[in-house]
């Protein structure tokens, strides 16, 4: 698939990954594994076409590394942060990341809320975690002024826009985009939302605490840690 070019083989480790312990430990559904590049490696991969060079990037809810790791392994460029709640899930998302040996990627085991006045990212994140209002509630504090939220949606995505209008004018969001990626590639493209940030992220406020971003205690990765 061209999406990965040379970082194909390990989007086909972590595929094996995905199609194995993930299908094990209920984290992928069976009837996924046929349709794992089109609906999942390359949809995700193809949201890295909304992201800049070299920027931060927290993927809330990630799940089993959705779209966060297949952006991690296929732009070192990038720093990105996994943000996910489960216990079971952030254990695969470790395990993932040691045995594809990504250096730019930290595993982080939380809610979005709790990491709100802790952490800012250039631009966050998600896939299938929220409707669009909810996700400007947990994404928006986490993005800095000028970053962007950048969201995988389905065709719901300009309805569910018309819908969050409310919580657009309360988070400041500002460009709000709908695009489409990769119908040249794939038979259904990535569709995002993407949200200027308009206002400061919650850490601008002065509201970081000792124990920043920590989580619920699991193992974090650093790049500085490694
Ligand atoms: C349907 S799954 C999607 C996982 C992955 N993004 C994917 O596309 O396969 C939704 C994920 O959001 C996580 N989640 C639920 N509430 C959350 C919250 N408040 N903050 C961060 N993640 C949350 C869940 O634990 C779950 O892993």
């Amino acid at each position: 698939m061209g999406v990965f070019s040379h970082h194909l083989s390990a989007a086909e480790r972590y595929a094996d990954l995905l199609a194995n312990d993930g299908v094990v430990r209920g984290l992928i559904g069976p009837r996924e594994v046929p349709r794992l590049w089109e609906r999942h490696l390359v949809n995700c991969a193809l949201v890295g076409r909304a992201i800049p060079d070299g920027v931060t990037v927290c993927d809330l809810g990630s799940g089993a590394g959705l779209p966060g790791l297949v952006l991690a392994l296929n732009r070192p460029d990038l720093e990105v942060t996994v943000v996910e709640p489960l216990l079971r899930r952030t254990t695969f998302l470790e395990e993932a990341v040691e045995a594809l040996g990504l250096d730019n990627v930290e595993v982080l085991r939380a809610r979005a809320e709790e990491v709100h006045g802790h952490r800012e990212f250039d631009v966050v994140t998600s896939r299938a975690v929220a409707p669009l209002a909810r996700l400007l509630e947990w994404s928006m504090p986490l993005v800095r002024l000028g970053g962007e939220l950048v969201a995988m949606k389905g065709s719901s995505a300009a309805d569910e826009v018309a819908a969050a209008s409310k919580s657009l004018r309360k988070y400041g969001g500002k460009d709000v985009r709908v695009e489409e990626y990769g119908a040249e590639l794939v038979e259904r493209p990535t569709t995002v939302v993407r949200v200027r940030a308009g206002l400061p992220s919650r850490l601008s406020f002065g509201e970081d605490k000792p124990d920043a971003g920590k989580g619920r205690g699991s193992r974090t990765k650093r790049r500085d840690q490694r």
